[in-house]
This record gives structure tokens, sequence and C-alpha cells, in this order.
């Protein structure tokens, strides 16, 4: 979905002022004057759009529909099933969400109901369809956001026969279900399905296998119902896009499953600036912006962020002078295609009274807050044309929702902490210090497409992972593992007969045991003193590792570093092994950020290539690129809180000042035409 221009607006909630018609209308006045042009509507409508069981009302809904459409403004409509009215928690109990100690909700709140419930469904059902019937043809709706921010878990009755039923699928008899989460231990042996019960508290807790399965389970449940939703909407006849509003770092659900099922995909991000280095939290964010762009690979929305401060964070900063623009340009730059709020104008009471607005309590155009969502809509009109344009990378790194979820939950080599995201994102932060773009993959992704590929502790082998990372490595690839990788099964089994399974040919090499380390302990990964053996051009002497080392005995792995203490000091830290036409590289232990940045950099010259950025990146600027059919857009951004100059590519200046002095939070577009000067 390419609208032509960057989307700019925001979640808008008019029916909380039905009784005052002159908020609507400097509402639409004040829209027009910071260049909105798309609102969500109907998020959290359902009481208002249907206040009695059956008795629909969209009257109100299409009035303001229509008078958004009449000044230019598209809509993005929402299902209202993120909250329900009410009476149907009254009349139908079921919808609450009952808790792990199987203790039924009481109505409030939102985000809480049961996703199995047969009535939640068929009253989602219901008012989809009227919703689509009266007002999904109308020209100025553009996208279907299917509820809001899908996640959490339901242990009610009904969740648990669906849950048995979805074992019984998997594993079509109870003794294939005994021997595939190892029950023997503990004399856990199931006699029948019927005797399965999600994880509790108060119940079971040591089989992993069944955790693995109940958080399999309530991923599939929860993309299962959003597809229902979407089959509403079809069914009643509208095939517009659909998406569903994600969020940052949540790991309830598998987001490469349910994105499957999005045309779009899109997310929330309030990310806590000013509260240390604007360039640590710009490269949080940036991460994550790169998740989700990866899940369709292609062009996503920012669908919330905070135009101010928001008030559920512990504390409400403000967001400063620039800040507004330069996050927004900052999700642009990794491949949004449009930047929008929560919210459009704050409420007048209740929980989000104080979360910050385009527009507040006092509404006058000359608000601060107000004045940055002007700036910011004129700089995304000013760079309309990069709307459809992909990130291109050649680089990826492997993430995967079902490896964290085992990763994490088994008991050892350490319950403090894995630490599995932090090693995510410490390979990806090296690649993006030299201002490539980087995809992020899963277990599934197909690999061809890159040069080198970073699989940080893959400890759960998805069926066929190892047969593409061996095919990889030997039409030429370059893959890097690390340790605690191909540890388990999908059932969390341990692989017998040495890890990494399946790769210890590809790796030349065994894992034989791993050392957990307490959160101050350290150990060295160093150049071995054998001049013989060792030889990687760009690695400094030695560098620190924690929590984690794994000590390998190799076959015919070449040692690069090796450990500079404890009793394993000397044995390999850092492996290569010449594999078919590429390479396998081994990281044996958790070493610091430096390594990875000096490591991968090494790496990426030997391959040939280059980022988007000549020279050497200062830091605290972040540099990513997009390509159009056209032409490419280079992205620069300075997340110092000094001046910083940077180095501009050729090409024609979009936005920013032409002198690469960039002010704190100042940033540059350059246009490069794709005949003229290719990246
Ligand atoms: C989430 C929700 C919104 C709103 C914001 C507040 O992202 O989707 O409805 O509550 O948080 O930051
Ligand atoms: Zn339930």
């Amino acid at each position: 979905m390419n609208a032509g221009y960057l989307m700019h607006g925001g979640d808008y909630n008019p029916e909380q002022w039905l009784d005052m018609p002159e908020i609507l209308e400097t509402d639409i006045e004040r829209f027009l004057e910071a260049k909105i042009n798309t609102v969500t509507l109907g998020v959290f409508s359902w009481a208002k759009l249907e206040p009695q069981e059956g008795v629909y009302r969209f009257e109100w809904l299409e009035r303001i529909i229509d008078r958004l459409y009449e000044n230019g403004i598209s809509v993005i409509l929402s299902t209202p099933s993120g909250a329900r009215p009410h009476w149907m928690a009254d009349k139908y109990p079921e919808v609450l969400r009952v808790n792990g100690m199987r203790q039924r909700n009481l109505f409030g709140d939102r985000h809480n109901h049961c996703l199995t419930s047969p009535v939640y469904r068929e009253k989602v059902r219901l008012i989809d369809t009227q919703l689509v019937k009266r007002l999904g043809g109308h020209p100025a709706v553009k996208l279907w956001h299917i509820s809001n921010e899908f996640g959490g878990e339901c242990h009610c009755p009904l969740c648990q026969e669906a849950f048995r039923n979805w074992l019984r699928k998997k594993y079509k008899t109870i003794d294939a279900l005994n021997d595939g989460w190892c029950t023997t231990f503990w004399s856990h042996t199931y006699d029948n399905f019927e005797q399965v019960e999600s994880p509790s508290p108060i119940g079971e807790r040591s089989i992993m296998a069944l955790q693995l399965d109940w958080r399999r389970f309530i991923s599939d449940q929860t993309i299962d119902f959003m597809e229902s939703e979407i089959a509403a909407i079809r069914a009643a006849g509208s095939d517009k896009p659909v998406t569903t509003n994600l969020m940052y770092k949540f790991w309830d659900i598998d987001y490469f499953k349910m994105a499957e099922k999005l045309d779009i995909a899109s997310w929330d991000n309030y990310p806590t600036w000013h509260k240390c280095e604007e360039w640590e939290t710009a490269r949080d964010t940036a991460f994550w912006h790169d998740v989700i762009y990866s899940l369709k690979k292609k062009p996503f929305l920012l669908m919330e962020s905070c135009p101010g401060a928001t008030n559920w964070q512990s504390v409400s900063k403000l967001k400063k002078p620039g800040m507004l623009e330069a996050a927004s340009l900052q999700s642009i730059a990794h491949g949004a295609d449009g930047a929008m709020y929560f919210q459009m104008r704050k409420s007048r009471g209740s929980q989000e009274k104080f979360h910050g607005a385009v527009l507040d309590h006092y509404d006058g155009r000359e608000v601060r807050t107000f004045r940055e969502v002007c700036a910011t809509g004129k700089m995304l009109e000013t760079l309309g044309e990069v709307a459809g344009a992909r990130t291109q990378a050649n680089v990826a790194v492997v993430y995967d929702w079902e490896n964290h979820w085992a990763l994490e939950g088994s008991c050892g080599p350490r319950n403090e902490n894995m630490h599995y995201m932090e090693s995510v994102e410490k390979s990806w932060r090296a690649f993006r210090r030299m201002g490539l773009n980087v995809d992020i993959v899963n277990q599934k992704s197909s690999l061809e497409q890159y040069r080198i590929v970073a699989a940080p502790m893959q400890y759960l082998f998805h069926d066929g992972f190892a047969d593409r990372i061996r095919k990889f490595v030997e039409n030429g690839g370059t893959f890097v593992l690390t340790y605690w990788s191909g540890v388990v099964d999908e059932n969390d089994r341990c692989f017998l007969g040495g890890r990494p399974h399946g790769l210890m040919d590809v790796f030349g090499l065994r894992a034989e045991e791993i050392d957990g380390l307490y959160d101050w302990e350290e150990n060295r990964i160093c150049r071995p003193e054998n001049a013989g053996t060792g030889k990687i051009e760009g690695l400094k002497e030695q560098y620190r590792c924690q929590y984690l080392c794994d000590l390998v005995k190799p076959s015919t792995a070449e040692t690069l570093m090796v450990y500079g203490d404890d009793f394993y000091a000397g044995t390999p830290a850092l492996t290569v092994n010449h594999y078919g036409a590429g390479k396998a590289y081994y990281i044996c232990a958790d070493a610091e950020q430096s390594f990875y940045d000096d490591f991968y950099r090494t790496l990426v010259r030997e391959s040939g290539m280059t980022g988007a950025y000549e020279g050497e990146i200062p830091e605290g600027v972040e540099v990513t690129s997009r390509s159009g059919e056209q032409a490419d857009y280079v992205f620069i951004q300075n997340y110092n809180r000094f001046e910083t100059q940077v180095k501009l590519p050729g090409g024609e200046i979009l936005f920013g000042p032409a002198d690469g002095k960039l002010k704190p939070l100042e940033s540059v577009v350059v246009k490069r035409k794709k005949a003229q000067d290719a990246l």
C-alpha cells in the first residue's frame, strides 16, 4: 500500500466529544494546519457503536468520516475489539479473562477478554460486519486496524479445551506428547489429553516443553482470533488492506507468524527520550524499527508515538524541541511510510487525560507541542516521494521468537538472565555502525539474499535450520553462530551427539561444556600468543567477555582468539571454518560491544560491501538508506547533544542543512538518482 505520500496523524477519539461539536470543528482546523492527512477512528468506540446488544449506532461516526473526507483527511478504521461494553461482560461472563491462578477478572480495563470464547468471537464478528457494511466502502477509509495491541493470555476452561485440541492436532496420540515432552521425568506422564492443564503457579511448571507449547498456543490463538476478524471483514465485502498495531519488545506473540496474515506491519513506539544519551535511545528504537520492517520486508507504519510526554512511564518527560521531528524521521529512515500519534486530542478524564496529544485541553495554535507537530507535518510532506521505497539489506541477524521462549524458559545455564536480546542487538549494532541496513530474520527465513548472517544464541533449532545454514555457507556465505546454539529440538529436547547439532562439520568443532558466569565475573577473549594461528585483521589484543563461555573442541576449525582466564585459558574463543565456498565463524562467549564492532567490520571489509556513508560514521550519528524505483534516499541523523559535521553523499538535498553541519537532533536527507550514482 503506497499512498504516494507519508501518513501523518493518529488515534482520534471524537466519540468523547460528541456533545461538544465546536471541538470537532477546531480539530479539523488544527489538523489541516498541521498537515494531518490520516486519522485512526473507532479503536475504543464499541460502547458508542453498539450501546445495547444488537442496537447499532453508526450515524455519528459516519458524520465524522464525512467531515474528515471533505477536508482531505483519510481514515484508518479500527475494529473495536480491544475493549468491550459493560452489557456484554454482564450478560456473558465467559468473555472475561481468567488468570493462571484460575481467577476470572471483573469487568474493567481493556485487552482482557478471552480470545477463545465463542460468544466474544461472535459479538466481534457481528460488530465488524456492521462496520464494514456501513462504513467500509467510504472513500475516506484506506486501511483496517484490527483490534489494539494484542497480547496476554487466558486460562479459562474454554482456553484449556482449545489448548488440548491444539495439542491433539499436533501430537495425535498421548504417547507422542509424553515422548515429546519427556514426561517420564518426575513421573509426570499423562494418561490422556484431558489431564493437560496450562502452566500454573499452583500446578505444572516443570515441563519446559509444556511451557513452550503453551506459549505457541497463546500466540497461535491470538493470531487465529485476529484472522477471524480479518475473515469477517472480507466476508462483509471489504478488500481494503489490514494491519494491527504491534508493540515494542513484545514476546507474547510470534510477530513473524502474525505478520503473515497482515497486509502491512505497524507498531507503537514510546521511547524514553532524554533519559540517557539520545543516541542510545535512538539505537534501541532503530533496532525495533528494523524488526518491524523485516516482518514483511516492506514499508510499515509507525502507528502510535507520543507528540509530547506519555503519562504511563515512571516520569512524564517532555520531548525537547526537535525531538518529535527527529523521532518521526527516524521511523521513515528505517522504512515507515507514515509517522502517527497517540493521540490527536487529550481526553477530559480517565486514565489518559494527561497523555501527550496533538491538541491539549487548551488547544491554541501557539502551543509548543502543536508547533512541533506542524513542523513534523511539513517535513513529512516534503519527503512524500520516499513513500514506498524499500530498505535493502545484504546482512541479516537472526532473531527467533520460539528460540527466545525456549532459551529464557529453560533452567540453566543462567537463570538470572541469558541476555539473548542483548546478544542479538550487539551484532545488529555492529553492522549499523557501518551504516549498513540490517534485516532481522527468523530461523524459517530464506538466507539466500544475504552475504553475512549473524545468528546469536540459537539454542533451539527448528527443523531445517541447520540445513539452510549448511547450504548458505556451502554457496559462499559468511555465517556467524555463537555459543549455546543447536542445543535442543523444537520440543526443547536436547540433541544427542553434540552441538551445534547438525553443523559440527560446517563449523569444524564441537561445543563440549558451557560455563555460566556471575554478573560480576568476566573472562577475556585474546589474540593467541602463537602467531602461527589467530590471523584475523582488525581485532585488538583482547576484549572482555561475560555471562556465558562455551568451551569448544575444534576438529577442522582454525582458532582465531582464545580465552584469557580461568581453567580454560588458551582454549578457543573465536574460530573459523572454511566450508564449501563460504566461511563459518563461531563466537564462544558474549563479548563486549567493541569486539563485535571490530569483528564485523573485518568481515564486511572482506566481503567488499559498503554502507550508505563514505568513511567512518561519527559517533552518535545514524545513517540508513531507502531505495525507491527512481532514486535512493540517504538519511543522516545527529543524536549527539552537540553539533556534528557529517560528510554528505552526492545528490539533491531534500531536507536539512546543505553544509552537513548537524545541530543536535538535526537530520539531512539526500536523494540520489539511481543511474547517476548508485549506492
Ligand atoms: C498504547 C495504546 C493506546 C494508548 C497508548 C498510550 O499504545 O494502543 O491506546 O493507550 O498506549 O501510550
Ligand atoms: Zn479463555
